[in-house]
């Protein structure tokens, strides 16, 4: 299936499977803005839940929190979000479409990229088993023209981004021939800056009101909280304070379903070390969070670091773990090292001591902070496309399956009664009545079996249990697995043990 049809089916059956629905959608709905239904708010709490054990429980000097999205407005003077959150956008004249000027140049890279892997895809027909790669690299000529011209573009990309240089942006996309995506016209606006916050408003009066903005990113609820958290609960330096939560950024061009939003939640860790070692935890905790998504078994080959040559106001290192989605590979993760930037800014703009006394150095400082920073609706479009295959079996017949890891599955097992009499509606509920306390189960005895059996695979659930007339004589039934569609009998005592040990958060994490 071509990557774009693969993507149109995610989104269809994410909304025929109740997983994802467009936000007010009997009011044609809100851009870029969406509501996780039955089936999609299981799957994001199982994955928030994955993230949070990995972060807090598995960590004995890290905690969590949960900060508020309305927070004092001077936070984001000192974060610098007031002034530097902003993103350089352009019009095309003719399609009145609105881009975003860093965003069409990377594109442009992206496509030099991909011209270089059909160079290296060609010779590695031609050469067979004799190819070497990394010698064909750094010697063909187109190749190596390929490069540099890719080097160049990136390094005045940076540039202009950091000087603020937007004249320069518009330069660069008319000497590359940029032209809009969906029309092909190059009559482009100026760039001009553009800031992504929501502002609203806190109070009932006009005289009274003060102006606030919605959170966008969740990490200076952490930072405001770090002497708080530090006394209250005597965390020695290194130590991490994490949160998942909404963050929300009116995103100048916001698409790919739920890969941009306007409203969002991100799974955040501020790691709080000595100045001097941020650079060894941001190498640990880029191999820990890669280990991470690893575990979920969504394919090394899905995977890949990106560092980043323009960065942030706040980061003296940065690096992106992306994922291979139907579109290509686009930033899943970004893990950052932010240096004392945002404490320093907050005693600056608060007048009070965001310090650490280490005991062992016998002096107070400012700590620097390494940041892992995840989108949990990123997270969810990837497990989501990944998982969703259209398989053909060996009858010729074919299947839609949602091969979710087991442990984020919305419904861990269904309990099927093969027919609608003889008690075996009532054997089944009372196997739901006892799974129930554990794991989140489903009745269904609606049309024959093996309908209930492809309803159960396209949402994804590990385990359909099956009651029989034979149950009735010896307390067996009958367990389909979601993979592999065989079929075994068991007792019903040992449903659980089953599905337990499917589930297994040592099992998946180890
Ligand atoms: N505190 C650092 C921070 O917010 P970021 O790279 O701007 O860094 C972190 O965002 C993560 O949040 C991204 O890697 C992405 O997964 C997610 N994210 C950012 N903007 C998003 C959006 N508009 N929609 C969905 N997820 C978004």
């Amino acid at each position: 299936m071509a990557n774009e049809d693969k993507f149109k089916k995610v989104i269809s059956h994410a909304k025929e499977y109740g997983f994802i629905f467009s936000s007010s959608e009997i009011y044609e709905g809100l851009n870029a803005v969406y509501d996780y239904a039955q089936n999609g708010v299981e799957l994001k709490n199982n994955i928030r839940e994955y993230w949070w054990r990995s972060m807090v429980y598995m960590n004995q000097n890290i905690v969590g929190i949960d900060a508020a999205i309305l927070m004092h407005p001077t936070t984001w003077k000192a974060s610098g979000h007031v002034d530097a959150f902003n993103d350089p956008l352009i019009d095309n004249k003719d399609s009145k479409k609105r881009y975003r000027a860093d965003v069409l140049i990377e594109e442009y890279c992206e496509k030099l990229n991909k011209k270089t892997q059909k160079e290296i895809d060609k010779a590695q027909k031609r050469f067979g088993d004799d190819f070497d790669e990394e010698k064909f690299v750094s010697t063909n000529t187109r190749v190596l023209k390929y490069k540099s011209q890719q080097k160049e573009i990136l390094k005045r990309l940076a540039r202009s981004l950091e000087a603020e240089d937007l004249a320069d942006l518009k330069t660069l996309i008319e000497e590359l021939e940029i032209a809009d995506p969906e029309t092909g016209s190059k009559n482009w606006s100026e760039v001009r800056q553009f800031n992504l916050m929501f502002g609203t408003k806190l109070g009932a009066t006009a005289e009274s009101t003060t102006d606030l903005y919605l959170r966008p990113e969740t990490a200076q609820g952490i930072f405001v909280n770090f002497s708080n958290i530090q006394k209250t609960g005597r965390m020695k330096i290194p130590f991490g304070i994490a949160q998942s939560g909404k963050a929300f950024r009116n995103e100048i061009v916001a698409r790919q379903f739920i890969f941009r939003m306007r409203e969002f939640e991100q799974m955040e860790m501020q790691f709080f070390v000595r100045p001097g070692e941020e650079m060894k935890w941001y190498e640990y905790w880029k191999e820990t969070r890669l280990k991470w998504h690893l575990s979920l078994e969504l394919g090394k080959e899905n995977f890949r670091f990106h560092e980043h040559e323009n960065l942030a106001h706040y980061a003296n290192a940065a690096t992106d773990i992306e994922f291979n989605y139907p579109f290509g590979f686009k930033e899943l993760e970004g893990i950052h090292s932010r240096t004392d930037f945002d404490l320093k800014a907050h005693e600056k703009y608060s007048g009070k001591k965001l310090q650490f006394f280490d005991p062992e150095l016998n002096k107070s400082y400012v700590p620097y902070v390494v940041e892992t920073s995840i989108g949990l609706d990123r997270m969810f479009l990837a497990i989501f496309c990944n998982s969703l295959k259209n398989e053909i079996l060996k009858d010729g017949s074919s299947r839609v399956v949602l091969r979710l890891p087991a442990i984020l599955a919305p419904t861990k097992a269904a309990i099927l009664p093969l027919v609608k009499k003889d008690g075996l509606p009532e054997i089944a509920q009372e196997i739901v009545t006892d799974l129930q306390w554990d794991y989140n189960i489903k009745y269904d005895d609606k049309d024959a079996i093996g309908r209930r059996y492809r309803r159960q695979d396209a949402v994804g659930t590990p385990f359909c249990i099956t009651i029989d007339h034979q149950t009735k004589e010896d307390q067996s039934v009958t367990i389909r697995y979601r993979d592999t569609m065989k079929q075994e009998r068991i007792a019903i005592s040992e449903i659980s043990e089953k599905i337990k040990n499917s589930i297994s958060y040592r099992a998946w994490l180890e």
